[in-house]
């Protein structure tokens, strides 16, 4: 179990014992004090309370891909705020992990493969120049639910990102010439400059395309779905295309139990949560 079970204190119990000082502490004790505080009403915070959807692994499908569009479609059906909005870690060739949200822009279910979009000199975007791997997370707390890819990431073709891009409102056009992403910004004064030249480059020409405008795909080598319970007996289903299933069962001691090698070269395996 990784939440936290054990006792709480009510939220907003004791703020004022706390000691806290209303600009955020000025004593050498009173940083401690008001982390103390804060983790307190942190752990009182309601988690998985419920209730949540049930979800039975054996009648999962052969392959990730359609698990994935399904719980994609439930989200939305279920009115869960920015369900294309999802979590990219990525490593530098040193192993330095960075992560970071954005949005999906692509999805293949048949291939379990997810598209995003950003720009190349962006830090995600050389981290996956030197390491082309990564990871996506969703997490859905009214659902309880969380999904993960992994696996390669490659550059889709120059016509896929002009259509991503000019696909785009006006000030997301805007965005994509404002300034260098990841890049040191100096001031509001040069955003604002950069931003107003921005603007005005994309209204003389509606059809430009950013040169580091990229789309990625991401195929996913290991999918994971993860089913909450408010009885914390929760579920974790991982599904490994058949090549990498060893390597992955090595890693994570998981068994083999949730029906073995699947269609399409995928295998299912239950973890335990
Ligand atoms: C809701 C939301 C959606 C975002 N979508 C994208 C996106 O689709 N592409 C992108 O490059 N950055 C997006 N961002 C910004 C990234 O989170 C990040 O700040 C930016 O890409 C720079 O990341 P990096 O320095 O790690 O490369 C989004 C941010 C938020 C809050």
């Amino acid at each position: 179990m990784h939440e936290n079970d054990g006792p709480v204190t009510p939220a907003g119990g004791d703020d004022a014992s706390s000691g806290a000082a209303p600009d955020g502490g000025a004593g050498p004790d009173s940083t401690a004090t008001d982390d103390a505080g804060l983790l307190a009403l942190l752990r009182a915070a309601p988690v998985l309370a419920g209730p949540l959807p049930e979800f039975d692994p054996d009648g999962a499908p052969d392959t990730p891909g359609p698990l994935l569009a399904a719980w994609l479609r439930q989200a939305l059906a279920d009115g869960v705020p920015e369900p294309h909005v999802m979590t990219l870690a990525t490593a530098a060739a040193d192993g330095t992990p960075s992560a970071r949200v954005l949005m999906l822009r692509g999805i293949d279910t048949a291939a379990c493969a997810v598209d995003f979009a950003s720009d190349a000199a962006s830090r995600k975007g050389r981290d996956l120049a030197e390491n082309p791997r990564a990871a996506l997370t969703w997490y859905w707390p009214a659902q309880g639910r969380q999904i993960r890819l992994s696996g390669r990431v490659h550059v889709l073709d120059t016509e896929t990102a002009r259509r991503d891009f000019l696909g785009r409102s006006p000030a997301s056009r805007a965005a994509g010439f404002t300034g260098s992403m990841s890049g040191t910004l100096t001031g509001a004064m040069a955003y604002e400059r950069a931003r107003a030249e921005a603007e005005a480059l994309v209204a003389a020409e509606p059809g430009r395309v950013p040169d580091g405008h990229t789309v990625y795909r991401l195929r996913a080598q290991e999918a994971e779905f993860f089913q909450a319970d408010p009885g914390r007996f929760h579920v974790r289903l991982r599904y490994a295309r058949e090549d990498e299933a060893a390597g992955a069962r090595e890693r994570e001691g998981g068994r083999d139990d949730a029906g073995g090698p699947g269609a399409a070269g995928w295998t299912r395996t239950l973890l335990w949560p």
